[in-house]
């Protein structure tokens, strides 16, 4: 995949000229490490004088922060640019970020010439110097894309300024990057490149300044976050429930979540962390993508069906009331009928809360798009809509336990009914709850009165922090 292309110019060397652009737009698709650099864009940009548009039409800056996991994303890309140009012919400046632009570099200012910058997700640091890059290519008449695939050793997030004041109670932090398990399906490993893991003291500092902006809830982000490991303050050595159990002391933060895990890094550290800190939510998102050893081999998971099942009895043991989520591929290539019944079966076994599941989507260069027997897309649907029912049916079971506890709710935003809130409680069920007075950002006690399959209502008792 591509690497740096383009020198850029440095600031100073801008010619005198008309104002570059003043209000950006960041749309950002995929994984909530997406999201996340999509924020940071965001807080960049602003921290050097731009102001957020409220739309797309508004703003004279549009970033695409793009996913490349599944099929059509791509296709989508393209269609999206092209609903950039406006009735009058004009457009404004566009930049393509995240992993489509890494993927495809070059190729899509060759597809799409009206797009001015293409920027990978390790170097989107770099953003202010392509801005500055693409305003002195339009003003010499050239058509030419500023481009940045680089994806250098020092990380960017040295170079990014300081956590602004969040808009949201929960935030997310990006402890871990890039990873370096090479899953036969998946184009991670190509779009953000070798794991890496952002030192401790960085991380404590940014969690510091997003609970000084008000948040109170954190969730940790990684491709492969459990992974992560760093050296504390004292010199010693630490895996991410280290992180956590630091991150703990914080006053002010009430709440810490992580995502993705992988089976292979679930330590018993980080499973004993579940029992130990109450700070950490009984949620763990641990995907196994198949039931099925044969096609777990053929993923390269390096795990079987047999070792996922035992980690899952450990977090139980360690946290009884884990609200379990995974991810599902359907369709893997030579998948059969028994195979996928493989699947299934391990759903059963594992008992999940909520859970992805996905179609197998062949992405270029990647080993398992070039296997022989690639399953029919007949085939994959109904496999995915039987996959599906049953993990519904999990959803709202495991929605209906959790009726009749009283329990703390994050009020995050406001519902739809005069004074109702919605929030999440500690398994990550959104909560509607009526609770006059209270404001976002509340953490409220509440009574589970009941529970539909995407949602629970709860009925207010006292608010916690108020
Ligand atoms: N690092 C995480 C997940 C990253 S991608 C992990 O290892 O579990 C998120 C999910 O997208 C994956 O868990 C997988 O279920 C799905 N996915 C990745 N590549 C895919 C592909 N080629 N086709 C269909 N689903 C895919
Ligand atoms: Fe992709 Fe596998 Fe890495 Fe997850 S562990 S990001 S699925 S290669
Ligand atoms: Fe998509 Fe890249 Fe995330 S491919 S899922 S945005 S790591």
């Amino acid at each position: 995949m591509n690497q740096s292309t383009d020198t850029l110019a440095p600031l100073s060397s801008a010619p005198e000229a008309e104002d570059g652009p003043s209000r950006y737009f960041v749309t950002s698709f995929g994984c909530q490490m997406n999201v996340y650099d999509g924020e940071r864009m965001g807080e960049m940009l602003a921290a050097q004088g731009m102001q957020a548009a409220a739309s797309r039409e508004d703003a004279d800056l549009v970033i695409l922060n793009t996913c490349h996991i599944r099929e059509k994303a791509v296709a989508r890309v393209y269609s999206d640019i092209g609903r950039l140009k406006r009735d009058d012919g004009s457009k404004p400046m566009i930049a393509v970020a995240g992993c489509v632009a890494q993927a495809e570099g070059e190729e899509i200012a060759r597809r799409a010439p009206s797009v001015d910058i293409v920027v990978g997700p390790q170097a989107y640091h770099r953003l202010p110097q392509l801005i500055e890059q693409a305003r002195h290519n339009t003003l010499a008449g050239s058509k030419k894309a500023a481009i940045d695939t680089d994806m250098p050793a020092v990380t960017k997030f040295a170079a990014l300024p300081v956590r602004a004041k969040q808009p949201r109670p929960s935030a997310f932090l990006t402890v871990q990057e890039g990873c370096d398990k090479f899953c036969t399906y998946c184009v991670v490993p190509y779009t953000r490149g070798a794991e890496i893991s952002r030192p401790f003291a960085d991380l404590v500092d940014e969690a510091k300044a997003l609970v000084d902006g008000g948040v109170k809830e954190i969730t940790l982000l990684g491709q492969n976050v459990n992974a992560w490991t760093g050296t504390d303050a004292k010199g010693r050595h630490q895996g991410l429930e280290g992180l956590i159990e630091q991150l703990a002391e914080m006053p002010g933060l009430a709440r810490i979540r992580y995502t993705t895990s992988h089976p292979n890094d679930m330590t018993d550290g980080l499973i004993a962390a579940h029992r130990d800190i109450a700070k950490l939510m009984p949620y763990l998102h641990l995907p196994v993508q198949s039931g099925s050893d044969r096609i777990l081999k053929a993923m390269n998971r390096s795990h079987t069906a047999a070792s996922y099942l035992a980690i899952i009895d450990k977090v139980r043991r360690s946290r009884p009331d884990i609200a379990l989520s995974g991810d599902f591929i359907v369709g893997f290539p030579g998948e059969t009928e028994a195979d996928f019944e493989a699947t299934l079966d391990i759903v059963r076994a594992a008992n999940y809360a909520q859970a992805y599941s996905f179609k197998y989507s062949p992405r270029p260069g990647t080993p398992a798009a070039d296997m022989e027997d690639q399953i029919s897309p007949e085939i994959m649907d109904e496999r995915l809509q039987r996959l599906q029912d049953l993990l519904n049916t999990q959803q709202q079971a495991f929605n209906q336990t959790t009726v009749g506890e009283r329990t703390q709710v994050l009020l995050e935003r406001q519902g739809r009914k005069p004074g109702q809130l919605v929030g999440k409680s500690p398994w990550l069920q959104s909560v509607h709850v009526m609770a006059d007075g209270a404001r976002i950002g509340d953490l409220i006690d509440v009574e589970l009165v009941s529970a539909g399959p995407n949602s629970l209502e709860g009925r207010a008792l006292t608010l916690v922090n108020a």
